[in-house]
């Protein structure tokens, strides 16, 4: 399936998805992938991986997201899919899991573990809980610590795991990490005093030696110089440059101290490695019958390092004491046994300081938390151990590595297939077998109890006296001659690659594998003498005190005999396989492209010897044989429910399994080929039988895919326009609403308020208008003019009639006047024709209304409207004295000194404009078109000094609204601006008390007119 979702140029996601199962088609597959950077591929649920020897960029963040939630055919083949496949098995059906990691050591089984924990420590820690944080970083942290530990440089792995790990991650219900627990497997520890060329002591010495402070150094009596110590320089493998143990040394110390380990407990740790290191000095000389340590510093180095004293310390390494018959007596060694006892004291320091630290680190993340309360934890099992190896010289270790993983191949067979069976019977499906070869026989080769290797070996080991390697190869010969895996020179006299009286050899699983028995007893019978643990155990150091318990032990107590340990071994790997059996397996099988660790070379000899061992064929065999894929009914329609009507968009059938019937039947009646005999149906999966079925099935899908992505483009579209066309809808309904109320409460709260305006006394005059919303703006100032209006009508309605002349009168010059010119509206009578009043005029009344009917007759105008006595000035700046006279028709100016007679007539629609001063003066301009404008000042008024001049505008204004229906502007100014004799001036007033009224030149352009005071 994942190879749905790659292009074609990858090859196949799935191997189960080749067209035809060939060792040439899987590898061609596997090489292919590898040169186009896809390292994983899967098989059915198991994650092949090929080491890529290059930092590859696909465990970044965005990848983890991609991942997180998803199955296993949704995205391309991942590590990430498997660990979120086990992540959710976990939390889903809380059922305990295991990630069994495998391949040949450099295949990248390490990497994977910490990839897989990386990864489900990011996908539950989302939201950065304290907690979980502490959990996981230490889980974390872990790795480092015992990478320094247990790892080291081998000739085909700069960082092999010298130890078998097992890592369980505990979850409560939540699915939340909440502890862990750590087993180590069978340390290398002969690799502390022993190195191959080409290869390293465990990191730790190194990183130690060179990473430290000098003064940490100086304390531990040691030079930064790994080549100075024979523990350390055998493998000739100095200044490695892709090794950085500076840089790891203080990543480890940083781990150290985190993870929770104290100072002094630290500072044991670097004592500890300090002891081996000098143990790895002592040099023993022989004098006579007794052994003597030729440089005694070193003693003493090592019984400060381990807080004891030098005499003590120098006895342990030089005697032993012995029980006989109830006696103790002090032994003696010579100076082989004296090597031998050193090197078996510095491998078991090391080894115990391993086992110790990771006790510390399993009682840091024990799980505290109360079962009874939080219910039953879950577990994720991670399983990083030792791969398959053969090397030139075989020893004890390998021997016991590769039982582990013919145990392994075991388990991976039986779950692979029972898994495989069980399924098919909890679906009702019949079951085909499938030919593979069960490696049981191998497992029992070594573990059979009474005829096996390893008991074979302890019963060598049992043996008082001298039983030697050789003896216990005879004996081997003589119990096994018959078991077709198992093989020596004896019992194959012509085969000269096995050394008579050395070698045997197993046929495993993965090859044959030659073994030399030199050092088998001695390792199985793993000795240290008692000496060394009481030296140990009386330590003043409470922590290493700790470490060696056994040495209170008296020397005279007869204890049984520890268990060997190749029984030791034997048994943790039982109980390991139990443990995993009793999980939900996954597996990732890993695969060393080459052994030059190139990022591009394949090489094709060694990478088929590996599919072939770890079973791979048959493991796609097996998917296979059965059917190659099976799905839940549900999700099988949810990918393929648009290849039929019967079940597009949704089914109409009784259940899902009927719906997938008929969609079957359907597509295959279509179909060239039909295919429905391909398919089987379980009770709760449809399983399909070959990849081509699934293949066709897909291709039908992607065909349709398209037409669908358009379907829901356009439905999506659709609903998307619809909900936002209602949505507008509903806005501009809320804001119409809104709008409204907010109108309705303007206008309730106006009418609130005006709703006594007729009672009130200044009819509403003083009512304050409330601030109107923006939409009503415009209405209430039509409303304030229609309240105006109103007013002023209710006002007029008590004014008879024949008065409203006078008040339109007063309206105009109110227009004109108001807040503009002092004193406009004094109260006065508003007379008009002044000069025909004989209160005014008593004088000349009588000639001046003799000359009126003369004009009357010869201009035809009907009313008089204003006349008044006058000053004016003239282009020359002459001031005579005249009268005006206005009339509806035309406006004349008459010369009083000669009976009113006429001097000139402007009509009235030539007058354009009236200007007066903004002071009591009397000063009144009447702008005419033409050249001259009509320059007065009012005087000769009766009482003196009368304030006619704004009863002149009133009423020339409202005349020539009413005759002309035209407005006239008034200028109300301190200095008048005129035109005379076409000329333009200006003219200011000097208003002084007595003064007789006059117009006086100031200068070309300027006039003063001088008057009294009104
Ligand atoms: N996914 C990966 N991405 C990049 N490099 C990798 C990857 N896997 C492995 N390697 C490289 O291969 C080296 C060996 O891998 P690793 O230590 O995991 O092997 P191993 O299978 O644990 O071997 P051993 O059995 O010796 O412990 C790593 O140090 C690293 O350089
Ligand atoms: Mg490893």
């Amino acid at each position: 399936m994942a190879n749905m979702i790659e292009s074609q140029e990858f090859g196949k996601g799935d191997f189960v998805l080749l067209d035809q199962l060939t060792k040439e088609a899987f590898m061609d597959n596997l090489k292919l992938r590898f040169q186009r950077g896809r390292i994983y591929t899967y098989i059915g649920e198991v994650v092949v991986s090929v080491n890529p020897y290059k930092s590859m960029n696909i465990y970044t963040p965005e990848y983890v997201k991609d991942y997180k939630g998803r199955e296993f055919w949704e995205r391309p083949p991942h590590i990430y899919a498997l660990a979120d496949a086990a992540y959710k098995t976990m939390k889903r059906y809380l059922k305990d899991t295991c990630i069994v990691i495998s391949g040949e050591s450099g295949a990248g089984k390490t990497e994977a573990s910490k990839i897989i924990m990386n990864y489900i420590a990011s996908i539950t820690n989302v939201s950065h809980r304290s907690e979980i944080d502490r959990v996981t970083g230490i889980l974390l942290k872990s790795n480092v610590i015992l990478e320094t530990f247990g790892n080291a440089k081998t000739t085909r792995n700069d960082n092999s795991s010298r130890f078998g790990k097992y890592m369980d991650m505990n979850f409560d219900f939540k699915g939340d990490p909440i502890g862990g627990h750590i087993n180590k497997y069978l340390l290398e520890k002969s690799r502390v005093v022993h190195q191959q060329k080409g290869e390293r002591n465990f990191h730790s010495f190194y990183q130690l030696l060179l990473g430290s402070t000098e003064q940490t150094l100086n304390a531990l009596h040691l030079k930064r110089d790994p080549t100075a110590y024979t523990y350390t320089n055998q493998g000739e493998t100095n200044n490695m440059k892709s090794i950085d143990d500076k840089r790891t040394f203080k990543e480890m110390s940083g781990a150290l101290k985190s993870v929770g380990f104290s100072h002094d407990e630290q500072q044991t740790l670097f004592n500890l490695l300090a002891v081996v290191l000098h143990l790895g000095q002592l040099e023993f000389v022989e004098e006579g019958q007794k052994v003597r340590i030729k440089n005694k510093e070193v003693v003493n180095y090592i019984a400060s390092l381990i807080d004891s004293n030098a005499a003590s310390t120098e006895e342990a390494l030089l005697t032993r004491v012995v029980a006989a018959r109830g006696e103790v007596i002090n032994k003696i060694h010579s100076k082989e046994d004296a090597c031998f006892a050193r090197d078996a004291f510095a491998k078991a320091v090391y080894e115990r300081a391993f086992l110790w630290i990771v006790e510390r680190i399993n009682g840091i993340i024990e799980v505290k938390l109360d079962v009874h309360r939080y219910g039953k934890s879950t577990v994720i099992g991670v399983l990083d151990i030792y791969g398959f190896e053969i090397f030139d010289n075989n020893s004890f270790e390998q021997f016991c590595i590769n039982y582990c993983n013919e145990k392994l191949q075991q388990l991976f067979i039986e779950l692979v297939l029972k898994q495989e069976q069980e399924e098919y019977l909890r679906e009702g499906i019949t079951w085909q077998n499938v030919e593979y070869f069960n490696n049981c026989v191998i497992c029992e080769l070594v573990e059979q109890s009474h005829k096996g290797i390893i008991a074979i070996l302890d019963e060598a080991c049992l043996n008082v006296g001298t039983v030697t390697d050789q003896m216990f190869l005879e004996a081997m010969d003589k119990k096994l001659k018959e078991h077709e895996h198992y093989t020596s020179r004896r019992l194959v006299p012509k085969d000269k690659d096995l050394q008579h009286d050395r070698d045997f050899r197993i046929i495993h699983y993965a090859g044959s594998v030659t073994y030399s028995v030199i050092g088998f007893m001695e390792k199985n019978k793993d000795q240290l003498f008692q000496d060394f643990k009481r030296l140990l155990f009386q330590s003043s150091n409470p922590v290493i005190k700790d470490m060696w318990p056994e040495g209170q032990q008296s020397v005279k107590e007869v204890t049984k005999r520890p268990l060997t340990a190749g029984t030791l071994f034997k048994n943790s790997m039982i109980q390991l396989v139990e443990k995993l059996a009793s999980k939900a397996p996954y597996y990732v099988r890993c695969i060393k492209p080459n052994e030059i660790k190139s990022p591009i070379q394949f090489d094709d000899k060694r990478c088929l010897h590996q599919v072939e061992y770890l079973g791979l064929m048959e493991n796609v065999r097996v998917r296979r044989a059965g059917f190659a894929n099976r799905q839940p009914y549900q999700r099988f329609l949810q990918r393929y429910k648009m290849l039929s009507s019967y079940t597009w968009p949704n089914h109409q059938c009784r259940s899902d399994k009927e719906a997938v019937t008929a969609l079957i039947k359907d597509i295959s009646s279509r179909s060239d080929k039909g295919f429905d005999h391909d398919v089987a149906y379980g009770n709760t999966k449809v399983f399909i039988r070959t990849p081509n079925t699934l293949v066709t099935l897909e291709e039908k899908r992607s065909e349709l895919i398209p037409h669908i992505i358009v379907l829901l483009q356009k439905m999506w579209r659709g609903a998307n326009a619809r909900r936002r066309y209602r949505r507008t809808v509903a806005i501009y309904k809320i804001m119409n609403r809104y709008r409204r109320y907010k109108m309705r409460c303007y206008l309730l709260e106006m009418n609130r308020r005006f709703a006594n305006i007729k009672r009130m006394k200044d009819l509403g005059k003083s009512v304050q208008w409330a601030v109107p919303p923006k939409v009503l703006i415009s209405l209430a100032q039509q409303m304030k003019l229609m309240h105006a209006r109103w007013r002023a009508k209710y006002l007029i309605k008590s004014v008879p009639k024949d008065q409203w002349p006078a008040i339109q009168m007063k309206c105009a010059a109110y227009d004109a006047l108001h807040n503009k010119r002092q004193g406009w509206l004094r109260p006065r009578k508003w007379e008009g024709n002044y000069l025909a009043s004989m209160s005014d005029n008593a004088s000349l009344a009588s000639v001046f209304l003799t000359s009126v009917d003369k004009l009357r007759s010869k201009h035809g105008f009907r009313d008089v409207i204003f006349t008044a006595h006058v000053r004016k000035v003239n282009k020359h700046n002459k001031s005579e004295d005249r009268a005006i006279m206005v009339t509806d028709k035309l406006i004349f100016k008459l010369d009083p000194a000669k009976g009113y007679k006429p001097m000139h007539g402007v009509p009235l629609n030539k007058i354009t404009g009236l200007s007066i001063s903004s002071g009591t003066d009397q000063l009144l301009i009447i702008h005419l078109e033409g050249h001259d404008d009509l320059v007065t000042c009012i005087h000769k008024t009766t009482p003196q000094a009368d304030d006619r001049v704004p009863e002149a505008v009133g009423r020339i204004l409202r005349l020539v609204k009413t005759e002309l229906r035209s407005e006239l502007r008034v200028n109300v100014v301190q200095q008048a601006q005129v035109k005379l004799g076409g000329k333009s001036k200006s003219i200011s007033v000097d208003q002084q008390n007595n003064a007789s009224t006059n117009f006086r030149k100031v200068s070309n352009t300027m006039l003063m007119l001088v008057t009294c005071p009104t």
